[in-house]
């Protein structure tokens, strides 16, 4: 019986001629392959799933739904913010369905059963009867929401929810190194949201594009300056992407022209470091073989006091060069319907080996997953 997964994969993992080839079609369109990805490299990895500001007060609630991963985020009475499974052990009923304040305990609306912030079952009313909350054999101390493994790292909220990843700060720790010494975390503050909604593509479309330096001076030719002789890329564990250094900054009022650094972490966190003073960060958020969501966030990061106008134009800037992009990721996931795309196409060794890198990591994820599952 041939294994649908080694076939996808065979000729990319086994196929060693040079320029290497990229994932064939099938990893972008097939609903196994997609499955698979979300059993295992958004289950087994430290996921980025929302930002920690959303959740300002004891009682903020924000849900997420990612790669079929149904999660919920609760800031505490400590002030500390806890993740959770979103369902509730009665009958598992998706307890949150939209960001918003529960006061002191989370209620589900089906049968009443409330958890505290912490997620432990405070009340399962008449359960066993009129007036008789409990049942014999009924562990309440059992029946809190699930947790799952979490890590703030700055205003960043990560999720692990096979719990086994290693420690967050050894994961990320080629990313975190590349920006400690750069940034004053002190200084770094939200000014603004942009939120995309559904782009028509694979979630790894969006994150290559990301990762490779090679179209920038196509796709960005009105909104940047950036010579594609002054990037070079970044291969580092799970960190991926590109950088460049410019000797003059031209600014980032209407034109994109300063060193930068495009950074991932696998699988999904994007954070670009535009110097000397603007961060952008982006959620990624996988919602089928085909579709993905995606907001960004912008940041300052010296404290500067912007102006209204300013931060409109900054928006105004980053939206167009974000939907260049997703024009071409939507083209992308359009030309995977083509019988050429089996193959894969080919990656350039210079601009796109950060490309192939990250496509390796989601390979080997997938087939050792794959392997896993079947015996
Ligand atoms: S499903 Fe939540 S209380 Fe019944
Ligand atoms: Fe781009």
């Amino acid at each position: 019986m041939s294994n649908p997964i080694q076939t996808i994969l065979q000729p990319f993992l086994f196929n060693d001629s040079q320029p290497r080839c990229g994932l064939p079609s099938a990893a972008y369109t097939d609903n196994e392959f997609w499955k698979m990805e979300c059993h295992s490299v958004f289950f087994n990895n430290w996921v980025f799933i929302g930002f920690a500001h959303e959740l300002e007060k004891a009682g903020d609630v924000v849900p997420i739904s990612l790669a079929g991963h149904n999660l919920v985020m609760m800031r505490n009475e400590r002030g500390d913010i806890r993740v959770f499974h979103n369902a509730c052990r009665h009958r598992c009923l998706q307890l949150v369905m939209e960001k918003t304040n529960v006061g002191r305990l989370l209620r589900c609306p089906y049968h009443a059963w409330a958890y505290s912030l912490d997620g432990e079952l405070k009340a399962s009313p008449h359960f066993g009867g009129t007036n008789r909350h409990n049942v014999d054999g009924f562990e309440t101390t059992h029946n809190g929401l699930v947790p799952v493994r979490s890590h703030i790292w700055h205003d960043w909220i990560f999720a692990n929810i096979s719990g086994d990843a290693p420690p967050f700060e050894v994961y990320a720790e080629p990313l975190i190194q590349r920006l400690e010494n750069i940034v004053d975390w002190n200084r770094v503050e939200c000014i603004g949201t942009l939120n995309f909604g559904e782009i028509e593509a694979n979630w790894k479309f969006i994150m290559e594009n990301f990762i490779e330096p090679y179209h920038v001076q196509f796709v960005h030719s009105s909104t940047t300056k950036q010579p594609l002789s002054d990037h070079y890329t970044i291969i580092d564990g799970k960190c991926l992407g590109s950088g460049v250094d410019l000797d003059s900054e031209v600014g980032t009022h209407g034109q994109l022209a300063v060193s930068s650094r495009y950074l991932a972490l696998y699988p999904n966190f994007i954070v670009g470091l535009y110097l000397p003073d603007q961060l952008g960060v982006y959620l990624n958020i996988p919602t089928g073989a085909q579709t993905l969501q995606q907001s960004r966030k912008l940041y300052t990061t010296e404290g500067q006091r912007l102006a209204e106008a300013e931060i409109e134009g900054l928006k105004d800037l980053w939206w167009h060069v974000h939907k260049e992009d997703h024009e071409m990721v939507e083209r992308l996931q359009a030309g995977r319907t083509s019988l050429v795309a089996q193959q894969g196409g080919v990656l350039s060794p210079v601009w796109e080996d950060s490309v192939r890198a990250f496509q390796d990591l989601v390979a080997h994820d997938v087939s050792r997953h794959y392997n896993h599952y079947r015996h």
